[in-house]
């Protein structure tokens, strides 16, 4: 695992992007793994700016979302269908079919799941899959629990999230309680994994990830026992760490 700890939440974005738009250009098919929340619009923005200004292609780029909530529309502004379209997918070339967001809207959602596997075995795999981290360590919808769960799948929220989450909705009420994720195997299987965190609410949630046990109780910490892993961070994200501000570090 590469941690790489940066001075602020611009620089976190510009490196994430940087390493994005490099798998981008080396494979312009690339399927990228992208997330919602608050920590990668600043990515997005600067992949919407290097496409905008640099020429960075998308048009053969595929992409799949990490998860979506249950229940809600993709017109409701609080699914991610809308985020995508909103903070990326409508300001770039991408062809809106190669652009994957699961279907939290079925009724048959244990269908839409083992479909979204399916789905990413035939695109070839993932070849960089972006992450933010929950303050409890989750990642996507993978809530600390007993089990790693290996493949896409119906999650409850835990009151953690949706405390965290409330602030996108009117109230806790409105956060839906379920949504469909991509599994820890669906997540691992990526060939490249993009962690970014920043702020020290996410400072022991980091702690985990790089130096705590691996245990379901914090999701992240399986990322551990992945061979290709970039964790950026800020320096707040990064205060256990015991990493020197601006250095790489290995752990
Ligand atoms: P955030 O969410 O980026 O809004 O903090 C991250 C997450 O819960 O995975």
């Amino acid at each position: 695992m590469k941690v790489i700890c940066v001075d602020s939440e611009r620089a976190m974005s510009a490196e994430a992007a940087r390493l994005i738009a490099a798998h981008i250009r080396v494979k312009p098919n690339a399927v990228l793994g992208l997330a919602t929340g608050s920590t990668p619009i600043g990515t997005y923005e600067e992949l919407i700016r290097m496409h905008r200004e640099e020429g960075l292609d998308f048009s053969e780029v595929r992409s799949v979302n990490l998860d979506e909530y249950v229940g809600l529309e993709p017109d409701h502004p609080q699914s991610y269908h809308y985020f995508m379209k909103h903070h990326l997918l409508d300001h770039i070339d991408i062809k809106p079919d190669h652009a994957h967001v699961p279907d939290g809207t079925a009724r048959d959602l244990d269908a839409v799941c083992l479909e979204y596997d399916a789905l990413i075995r035939e695109l070839g795999g993932t070849d960089i899959q972006l992450l933010g981290i929950g303050r409890n360590g989750h990642i996507g919808f993978n809530e600390p629990g007993d089990a790693f769960v290996p493949e896409t799948h119906v999650a409850e929220l835990s009151d953690n999230t949706i405390e965290a989450n409330q602030r996108f909705f009117r109230s806790a009420d409105e956060v839906p309680r379920r949504a469909v994720t991509m599994g820890m195997g669906s997540i691992m299987q990526a060939r490249h994994i993009l962690l970014i965190a920043c702020g020290e609410s996410k400072a022991d949630a980091v702690y985990g990830l790089v130096a705590g046990p691996v245990t379901p109780k914090v999701p992240a910490s399986a990322l551990q026992l992945h061979p290709h892993v970039t964790v950026i961070v800020d320096m707040a994200a990064a205060r256990d760490l015991g990493l020197p501000g601006g250095l790489f570090g290995e752990a």
